[in-house]
């Protein structure tokens, strides 16, 4: 059965039980500090376990791309050194909310595998949770007896908390969990051990495929649990596990979900797969056929590699890749980008992304791949210089410290230094590059290390968001929270009615104040009429961010009343601004397609009140005709007083008839919000402008690239942009002032040409003098045993200096010459022999050696050589350095 089927049966078995069946969510995760990634299928379900979201339905089921390459789940340096762990995977799962629970969870599980995909039951065996006394939890004795319904005890394992005490993260909704294993071995290997010795013991044949788990805790950041709510099934099956099952397969790597990728390896680099675990060239194969499919669809969910954060965690999983095909397969040219077109021909039809962003995601992973090569063969050179130092000390270990340079700054993998290490006879020193690495953890932790409280919850409350409509409200505190930082201590807030917008799709967070009813002399009923800018009681809102679902509001002290009546206040003047520059991103999303074509899209974009920068998917660079064109275009529209129209909670489909723009990599819900200036139509969850009018005026100030294929433009408009050219004006004012005339351009020209005119007349007028001084100078030898020697003390430039020496050199035989010089601001040392003493004296190295007097570096070749320094001072000793020679 191909794997394309066996993801359809999954489907359809939990449709026809009555599940909803929905698409993956994005792999790359926005709203949650806590995670950078979907790690598993309940990842886009969070807020339904903790109740902060109602559930689309009861019943859902799914395939959802997961990446564990960070945080609590991280498989990556198991990845191609076994069979069946990876970076990206499908898991398939299948939830209850609040609806089924253990019984039907572990029926439908059984039925599905045995009758479905007709797994003999012989081979499969099953866990549940023992129970622990340290969390004060019993065994599992429910899941047990369901389990007696279909399967023999003795094939009914008990599992500890790190098997079957399944957790999200360090927070966040758990529960025991059950977990199917399937034992794939031939039958003499099943007579030699019984399996029940191996299930959980990382034996590649008995895995395993299928994880239930029954939701009814949250774990709080005190460590604590806590019973959610209501109890949830959460079920996760490993796809490409299943498929290695189901086609009789013993590795996950010789599945049709793999085997494509491995002949286009084999292919383009005329290696042959053989599927031995130990041999490097085969782990080399799985890890790219591995990688390059996490990679692909992080960049075609709109994650670029980068240096921070999730981008970075994506180049990481590539730059691997790269450097086991340079070190095992011999690549070291790109090639990795050629498997997008294999990826997309056997994954497009059920992920759509993959079809319609392989152009960009080829041209990606293809410029990553040239970069990082040049950076491989960089720091091969680099490698050599420290192990020819360490070879030079008679040394066999290469410094820890600087192996850890050559990785941390250059991006050079520490493996390769040690691999070409050994190949000379020596070792890395590994304490010390420890140490190193160490140190670099604690620096990073530091400035990122924020310890989070739990919330004090004084309303259990759907937050609302009213900033829409209102930018100020009266409102109240429903949870808050105590976070420590680097910067200090903070309170997180959350208001029963926000006018706040939390920072989201590019658009910056609101600021403002927060002003409590019970401040002296302030009226909440009639806000207008009393002045409370400033008064001790006022709260200012730092930031607002979003985090799940909760709109979260910074701020810096908590009020004496926390649980009072406040007056929410948004900045509206910066408000004002950054609406302007987000509805304004629309116009020049749609004028760039007009200009450049409809292959641009949207990858990412920043809006705040001083300016916009927007990102979006372009071959080459924007010619100036271009650029003007579409300012042009956006500023017609502007001036259309087109109002704003906006669409709030219509249903998806209805959005995407309207022709509405939608972005990869965002997760949108079943109804969305669209935005309509004229033609423009964007599903949009940020603010905007009423009517464009208000925009003002649209200015590019730039258009450069940021990754391969990437455009990036930044931009102004509004107060920003009169701002700009009020600036400019002053400037053209200034300048026409100091030439004296209004005709700058002409008087540029002239002053250009007059410039050009006096250097040619410096530079010849410098010429005649050095001739003179070559005259003058030649009467200065003095005879010091068999040479000619001429020291000088001038004050000179330095390419006078070289002329006059060079002539020197060439009419004086025997001739030894030093010239110290201040050329400018910068002391100098010429050092000049001539054609017949060179053998006896090395200009370079008396340079070299005069040049420490100055605190100078340089040298060049027997016949000549100059060195610059940085202490003025030191030219005295040099000059009697010299006349002792
Ligand atoms: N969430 C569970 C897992 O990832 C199903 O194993």
């Amino acid at each position: 059965m191909t794997s394309q089927k066996i993801r359809q049966q999954f489907l359809d078995f939990f449709n026809a039980k009555g599940h909803l069946i929905v698409p993956s969510a994005p792999i790359v995760l926005k709203d949650d500090p806590t995670l950078m990634f979907s790690n598993s299928g309940m990842t886009q379900f969070k807020d339904y376990f903790l109740g902060y979201k109602e559930p689309k339905a009861p019943r859902i089921a799914d395939t959802q791309k997961c990446l564990r390459v960070s945080g609590k789940h991280n498989d990556l340096d198991d990845v191609g050194r076994d069979t069946y762990h990876h970076t990206m995977f499908e898991m398939l799962g299948n939830w209850s909310f609040g609806d089924y629970f253990k019984k039907e969870a572990i029926d439908y599980a059984w039925e599905l595998l045995t009758e479905v995909y007709k797994i003999p039951k012989e081979n499969l065996y099953v866990t549940i949770f023992e129970g622990d006394a340290t969390e004060n939890l019993g065994r599992d004795q429910d899941a047990y007896n369901f389990w007696k319904a279909h399967i023999d005890e003795s094939r009914i394992i008990n599992g500890n908390k790190k098997d079957n005490f399944w957790e999200m993260g360090e927070s966040g909704p758990c529960g025991p969990c059950s977990e199917i294993h399937v034992d794939l071995r031939s039958e003499e290997e099943k007579a030699a051990v019984n399996a029940l010795e191996l299930v959980n013991n990382d034996h590649p044949q008995v895995v395993e495929i299928w994880n239930l788990v029954f939701m009814e805790f949250n774990r709080k950041a005190d460590g604590s649990l806590e019973k959610l709510p209501a109890q949830h099934v959460d079920t996760g099956m490993g796809f490409e596990r299943l498929c290695m099952a189901l086609q009789g397969k013993k590795s996950n790597y010789d599945t049709d979900v793999f085997t494509p990728l491995i002949a286009k390896v084999e292919e383009v680099s005329g290696k042959k797969y053989t599927g031995v675990l130990e041999d490097e060239k085969d782990i080399a194969i799985r890890v790219l056929v591995d990688h390059i499919r996490a990679v692909s669809f992080a960049i075609a969910d709109g994650q670029l590699p980068s240096n921070g954060g999730a981008g970075y965690v994506i180049r990481r999983i590539l730059r691997r890749a790269i450097s086991y095909s340079y070190r095992f397969l011999g690549m070291t040219e790109p090639f990795l980008y050629q498997l997008v077109a294999v990826l997309k021909n056997e994954m497009g039809n059920f992920f759509p992304e993959m079809e319609k962003q392989e152009k960009l995601v080829t041209e990606v992973i293809r410029e990553e791949e040239t970069s990082f090569l040049k950076t491989i063969e960089h720091g091969l050179k680099r490698i050599d210089l420290i192990i020819n130092e360490t070879l030079s000390r008679n040394e066999k270990t290469l410094p820890g410290a600087e192996v850890f340079e050559l990785y941390d700054t250059y991006g050079f993998p520490a493996d390769l230094s040690r691999i070409i290490a050994e190949e000379k006879g020596l070792t890395v020193d590994e304490p010390g590059f420890d140490e190193e690495m160490t140190k670099q953890k604690q620096r990073s932790r530091k400035s990122s290390a924020q310890k989070v409280h739990d919330w004090v919850i004084l309303e259990e409350k759907q937050e609302a968001f009213v900033g829409y409509d209102l930018t100020e409200t009266e409102t109240y505190i429903t949870r808050y929270r105590k976070v420590e930082n680097k910067d200090g201590e903070f309170y997180q807030i959350v208001l029963a009615k926000s006018p706040f917008y939390p920072e989201g799709g590019g658009q910056v967070g609101d600021k403002g104040i927060l002003i409590p009813s019970y401040t002296e002399g302030f009226d909440i009923s009639n806000p207008s009429l009393t002045d409370v800018t400033s008064c001790a009681d006022l709260i200012e809102v730092l930031e607002t961010k979003k985090e799940n679902n909760l709109i979260v509001s910074l701020i810096k002290e908590l009020p004496k009343d926390a649980g009072a009546v406040f007056y929410a206040k948004v900045n509206t003047s910066e408000r004002k601004n950054t609406q302007a520059n987000h509805s304004v991103t629309h116009l020049l999303h749609e004028a760039l397609r007009e200009v450049l074509g409809t292959h641009v899209e949207q990858k990412g974009s920043n809006v705040g009140p001083d300016y916009l920068r927007f990102d979006f998917s372009h071959f080459s660079k924007m010619s100036e005709e271009e650029i003007a064109l579409v300012e042009e275009k956006v500023n017609s529209k502007i001036k259309e007083n087109i109002s704003l129209e906006e669409f709030r909670d219509i249903p998806i489909a209805e959005a995407m008839e309207k022709g509405a723009m939608a972005l990869f990599g965002e997760k949108y819900g079943d109804s969305v919000r669209m935005i309509q200036f004229g033609t423009s139509r964007e599903l949009c969850g940020g603010t905007h402008v009423s009517n464009t009018s208000e925009i003002g005026h649209f200015k590019i100030q730039s258009e450069s690239s940021t990754a391969a294929g990437i455009r990036r433009i930044e931009a102004i408009s509004g107060d920003r942009s009169a701002e700009y050219f009020r600036n400019l004006e002053t400037q053209v004012k200034q300048i026409s002032a100091l030439l004296k005339t209004k005709d700058l351009t002409k008087a540029v020209e002239k002053l250009l040409e007059e410039n050009a005119g006096l250097k040619s007349e410096v530079e010849s007028y410098k010429k005649e003098k050095a001739k003179g001084e070559t005259a003058n100078w030649k009467n200065d030898f003095t005879v010091a045993g068999d040479k000619k020697l001429l020291v000088k003390k001038v004050s000179m430039d330095a390419a006078s200096v070289k002329d006059i020496v060079f002539q020197l050199k060439k009419e004086t035989e025997d001739a030894l010459i030093v010239i110290i010089s201040d050329a400018g601001e910068k002391p100098m040392i010429t050092v000049g022999v001539s054609q017949n003493l060179e053998r006896k004296y090395h200009a370079g190295n008396i340079v070299k050696d005069l040049a420490r007097e100055i605190q100078g570096g340089g040298g060049g070749n027997p016949g000549f050589a100059t060195a610059g320094g940085k202490d003025m001072s030191g030219l005295e000793r040099a000059y009697e350095k010299a006349l002792a020679l």
